[in-house]
């Protein structure tokens, strides 16, 4: 075997080239190529004979020029991103110890660390006599809330299933995100049982039509069961009002949970704390470190108001091979999970949280809700430029506005498309009522104006070739 100290020394370089030429302004935020063209271009196919590591290590520098750069400060098009140092370290640490959660035997500080931040996250929740677990994403983190809530709510439903349950319905806004559907497929509820409620023009759930379609339900014979709320819509950034959704679970002796997995973070912040007035009284909490805390993915929380109802809902008796009655067991954070193997996704958000502590994160967070608003300034001056919503949170929504009476929707999507292949920025669209609209996406604290200057330089270049081409064409 050749020198691992060699291997790893040379490792290290590739991936210090990478992180500086992450705040080169040359460097491309991608290398834009359709399949066909990467599998020209790149030696994907696994062959009989092995390769040595001076060939893995090729295929590594190939693998980082090739992928998008999600550090970059011109990343701006997902809801994860940005560099976290301590994060990283503590990624490699965790493939280095490779171990699982599921009992404390295997896995002693990391198991301590997840309580630990946990209980941190429940401070902030005001789940006083809260608990939570790790989780593999936002999505997953709001499908065991669902369980975890027809659980609490129907027992026997967890050994007799569905089938010896009245038709439940749970209730989310329009806006919320599509994991409430799969959600609804993957607990057998059925997608059609997943009712999606109006919202206002900021794009929050309407409480009086959320009322209106619980009581439909009820009129159906149907039981509901579930209101899934959002602190931070997937393409708005928009957060439900909590503390009105509150007395409407009660009402109806609904279970309220609050999908944070975007915007759940900022409750860490005492600017923006209000925007989660209410969550003491919800029943879960989503929260994604791996998006608004930039830890790499993935790093998701489910909290619990009710410390019990996690063991109540998810664990099972058939599992004596694995957890044993000692000492350590009733550390043991397996029974609380649906996984048998948890990968060890609390290191890094340690790390993380250690180093920047309370302070460095508000500051964090604090930085980009005033990024947004200087983006939504540049856009407010701009002749050419139209906010498409207002900017209530992180996301900036936004068009231009074509000289030619061009379709404003064909028109930016050619844009963001032309911009997207030219490596300069990335940004991604969405829909809304009012046509598509550019998602700007502010979740690099490293992000200064200067870059978001840089950004709005690059989409009006773009808009203004797409012009003159299609001027020139005529
Ligand atoms: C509001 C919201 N909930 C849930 C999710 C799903 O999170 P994940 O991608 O970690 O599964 C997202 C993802 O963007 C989201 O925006």
């Amino acid at each position: 075997m050749e020198d691992h100290r060699k291997v790893l020394a040379e490792t290290f370089d590739i991936i210090q080239e990478y992180i500086d030429s992450l705040n080169n302004p040359a460097q491309k935020v991608n290398e834009f190529m359709l399949p066909e063209a990467l599998k020209s271009r790149f030696d994907f196919e696994l062959r009989a004979n092995g390769t040595p590591y001076n060939a893995l290590l090729d295929f590594i520098r190939q693998y980082l020029h090739l992928s998008v750069k999600t550090g970059s400060k011109q990343y701006l098009n997902q809801l994860f991103g940005g560099l976290n140092l301590p994060a990283l370290l503590g990624e490699f640490i965790t493939s280095l110890s490779n171990t699982s959660m599921y009992t404390y035997e295997v896995a002693p500080v990391a198991t301590l660390m997840e309580m630990e931040i946990v209980r941190k996250m429940n401070s902030f929740t005001r789940f006083t006599h809260g608990d939570g677990t790790f989780l593999t994403g936002g999505s997953n983190t709001n499908l065991v809330a669902m369980i975890t809530a027809r659980n609490h709510l129907f027992p026997e439903g967890k050994e007799k299933g569905m089938a010896h349950l009245p038709t439940l319905t749970a209730f989310v806004s329009e806006r919320s995100h599509f994991s409430f559907t799969k959600a609804a497929n993957a607990i057998g509820l059925g997608t059609q049982n997943l009712k999606k409620v109006a919202v206002d023009n900021h794009g929050k759930i309407c409480s009086r039509a959320l009322t209106e379609a619980i009581e439909a339900s009820l009129n159906r014979g149907e039981v509901p069961f579930f209101i899934g709320a959002t602190c931070g819509t997937t393409e708005m950034g928009a957060f439900d009002n909590l503390a009105e959704l509150v007395p409407v679970a009660r009402r109806y002796n609904m279970w309220l949970h609050a999908d944070g997995s975007w915007g759940g973070s900022a409750i860490m912040s005492p600017n923006w704390r209000h925007l989660f007035n209410g969550i003491e009284q919800c029943d879960s909490f989503s929260w994604n470190p791996h998006k608004l805390m930039n830890i790499p993915l993935i790093c998701s929380v489910l909290l619990v108001k009710d410390a019990s109802v996690l063991r109540e809902a998810l664990s099972s008796d058939d599992t004596s091979y694995i957890y044993h009655n000692d000492d350590s067991s009733q550390y043991d954070l397996g029974p609380k999970s649906l996984q048998c193997g948890k990968r060890v996704d609390s290191l890094k958000l340690w790390l993380a949280w250690k180093y920047f502590g309370d302070e460095g994160y508000v500051a964090r967070i604090n930085h980009l809700f005033a990024l947004a608003q200087y983006a939504t300034s540049v856009i407010e001056q701009h002749p050419r430029l139209e906010l498409m919503c207002p900017t209530q949170t992180l996301n900036v929504n936004f068009r231009y506005v074509p000289a030619s009476g061009d379709e404003a929707d064909k028109f930016n999507h050619k844009i963001r498309q032309s911009l997207v292949e030219s490596g300069k920025s990335m940004v991604n669209y969405c829909h809304l009522p009012n046509g598509l609209s550019i998602r700007l996406i502010l979740l690099n604290p490293d992000l200064e104006k200067s870059d978001i200057d840089r950004f709005f330089r690059n989409y009006l270049t773009e808009a203004k070739m797409i012009e003159e081409k299609s001027v020139t064409k005529v």
